[in-house]
């Protein structure tokens, strides 16, 4: 047990410790200062642990200030899929299990050695070259929680294509934005997915997305849930026929470390998502490097990461951290409520997890459905917990550690994003004392710092903007065809300076504290949504004048999503209305994007130049009186505010 001690911080056990790459705060400090005294120099120790094709890179790190473009390792020449697969396969690990496959019908499972791994990829390689991809050209992947998902990627990284993967719960309008502006010449996907045991369309969204205009030229369907389908001859080959009819060895390509790795779309603060292009030297030193301090991965163990490889959670710590660390990952098709509350406990009793990596939603979701639930198993495997895509509140993180960590199991509350490809903030769980509620210290490499507005410090335990010092390897290099963008979002406010988007503070002892996003993202279950993105959505049915989308809180999501909205001449208020409202984003943006509460309104406040207070809409849908709203004399028409307490639901 790893009671709380008198400061009600939680020290590792011995036990642990032992498991631990970095078992003191000494051995930390020595590691963290030596590495910011030259991170140039560090981070090219790092990559060592990577297998280079060649290492004679020109420079380790080049950075272009004035365009905000750097390179890391460039001119250095190695392969994703070779160092997640065929380094592990020559080094004897050809029959250890890479993937375990564990369906949402519990018989419905398989595991991969590396060998087998292998085998799929690069027979899967050489189907994608069969249709013609090349080295740079885009596939675009619309795929659940299968083992054809993470072998696509391989495949894409084996041959050098860059993989854009749209998360499988996404509606057709959000794929078409996304397949659209990477122009695919591929699309991989199945004819539907299994949730909650519901079967989900899958292939009927594909077609109804390519009858528009669009670059793809193939589709390779998998068949997952055996729905009858409609394929357009031609065009669409099923997976299990394209794999019969290919060699099975596929060399991999030999790939500059700058050369981009994968796309992935991620929602900010304009309607449009942003492509965020990952790198194949830079992201996979950091996916392993990361992985290595993080997870505390001793060989023989099972690591389980909960996410979706939709998100960026998913592509680095279920596919490429573990396997390039030739870990055993756990690969998870279902939910964590079906067919009963304990499915998760089930599958880590099942197949004896050792590391656990899941989201504070899900943490919230399983408390409230009880104890109970957790007792009926024997969760003894699991040495490590970990957590991941929104503050975690100290009282759940008290729960996840005494409940589902039996009291014994740090938790490493891990702070990142999609655009820093890798985790930046997190314990050193052999180390620490830890704090519930704080991601605790930057992982070696990495310079965090917290500046007001001004660009001033702040001083211990001051909120304020969260930046990283310096492109570290594994950030996003642009956004795909929108470089402006990039350098708008992250490099202008502070040049020089990489901005998060979100608040935080330290505390006295150089702890970092998460407190959100600062900007118009909304965390619904740990996934970002674009306030813009819902907004769009709901302009575009034929009754709505303006919308305006704030977060409230949420029990469970964290947030939620609350829609104020006005309607043009002619329409009038009616819950027939709103339900057609709440469908438009669901069809739209996708069922994550459900909005909790529709407000129909009369007005919204406004400045004098047109811009919508999303600042004092949140207080209103969070229950503020006016009194509470802060200034409000810059707007044109105050008398709105009142209209609007009314007819807060
Ligand atoms: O606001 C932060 C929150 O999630 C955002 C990144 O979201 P996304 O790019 O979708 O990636 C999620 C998985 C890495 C961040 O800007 N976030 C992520 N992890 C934490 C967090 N907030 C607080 N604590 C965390 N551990």
């Amino acid at each position: 047990m790893t009671p709380e001690n008198s400061k009600g911080h939680y020290p590792p056990s011995d036990d642990y410790r032992k498991r631990a790459f970095v078992k003191s705060v000494k051995d930390y400090d020595t590691l963290y200062n030596g590495s910011l005294k030259d991170p140039v120099a560090y981070w090219a120790k790092e990559a060592e642990q990577i297998d280079w094709f060649s290492k004679d890179w020109e420079e380790t790190f080049t950075w272009n200030k004035e365009e905000n473009r750097f390179t890391w390792f460039k001119g250095g020449k190695l392969n994703v899929s070779y160092n997640c697969l065929d380094r592990h396969v020559n080094n004897g690990l050809k029959n250890t299990a890479a993937m375990i496959f564990q369906g949402e019908n519990d018989s419905d499972a398989k595991v991969y050695t590396y060998g087998e791994l292998l085998y799929e990829v690069e027979r899967f390689a050489n189907v994608l070259k069969s249709k013609g991809v090349k080295k740079g050209d885009r596939v675009a992947v619309y795929l659940p929680m299968i083992p054809e998902l993470p072998i696509t990627l391989l495949a894409c990284a084996r041959i050098g294509a860059v993989h854009s993967v749209v998360f499988a719960g996404f509606s057709s309008e959000a794929v078409y934005n996304r397949v659209s502006d990477c122009t695919p010449k591929v699309l991989v996907t199945s004819d539907g997915s299994y949730r909650a045991g519901k079967k989900i369309d899958m292939k009927g969204k594909v077609n109804e997305i390519l009858e528009r205009d669009t670059s793809v030229e193939h589709v390779i369907v998998v068949r997952r849930t055996g729905a009858d389908v409609v394929m357009e001859e031609n065009r669409d080959t099923w997976w299990h026929d394209d794999v019969t009819k290919v060699p099975l060895r596929c060399e991999p390509e030999v790939m500059d470390a700058e050369d981009p790795l994968f796309l992935l779309y991620t929602s900010g603060t304009t309607g449009k998502p942003k492509g965020l292009v990952h790198t194949c030297g830079g992201y996979i030193t950091g996916a392993y490097s990361s992985y290595k301090y993080v997870f505390n991965y001793v060989p023989g163990d099972v690591y389980w990461c909960t996410a979706d490889v939709g998100w960026i959670t998913g592509h680095t710590y279920i596919l490429y951290g573990p396997l390039a660390f030739g870990a055993t990952t756990l690969l998870f098709e279902g939910v964590p409520n079906y067919p009963e509350n304990d499915r998760f406990w089930q599958v880590a009793e099942k197949w004896k997890v050792d590391i656990f990596y899941t989201a504070p939603t899900a943490i919230r979701m399983i408390r409230k459905t009880g104890d109970e639930w957790i007792k009926k198993h024997d969760l003894s495997s699991i040495k490590m917990l970990a957590s991941v895509g929104e503050p975690i509140d100290p009282d759940v993180w008290k729960w996840y550690h005494g409940t589902i960590g039996g009291g014994r199991c740090p938790i490493a509350d891990t702070w990142w994003q999609t655009e820093t490809g890798s985790i930046l903030i997190s314990p050193m769980t052999g180390a620490f004392d830890l704090k519930p509620g704080s991601a605790m210290k930057p992982l070696p490499g990495v310079e965090a710092a917290v500046y007001k507005e001004d660009r001033t410090r702040c001083a211990t335990g001051e909120s304020g903007n969260l930046y990283i010092e310096r492109p570290f390897p594994s950030l996003a290099r642009t956004v795909w065809n929108d470089h402006a963008k990039y350098v708008e979002t992250y490099w202008t406010l502070f040049p020089g300076h990489y901005l998060t988007g979100d608040g935080a503070k330290v505390d006295a002892d150089g702890d970092f504290w998460l407190l959100g996003r600062v900007d118009d993202v909304i965390s619904v279950a740990g996934h970002r949504i674009g306030a813009a993105e819902i907004e769009a959505a709901l302009i575009a049915h034929p009754a709505v004048a303006e919308a305006a989308v704030v977060p409230i809180p949420d029990e469970i999501k964290g947030e939620a999503i609350y829609t104020f909205v006005t309607l043009k001449d002619g329409f009038e208020e009616s819950d027939d209305l709103k339900k057609q409202l709440v469908n438009q984003v669901r069809n739209i943006v996708g069922p994550i994007a459900t909005p909790k509460t529709i407000q129909i309104a009369d007005g919204l406040p406004k400045t004098r130049s047109g811009k919508i207070m999303r600042r004092i809409l949140r207080k209103i849908a969070g229950g503020s009186k006016h009194e509470e709203l802060g200034d409000t004399t810059t707007l044109v028409d105050p008398g709105v505010i009142d209209l609007l307490i009314k007819g807060r639901i």
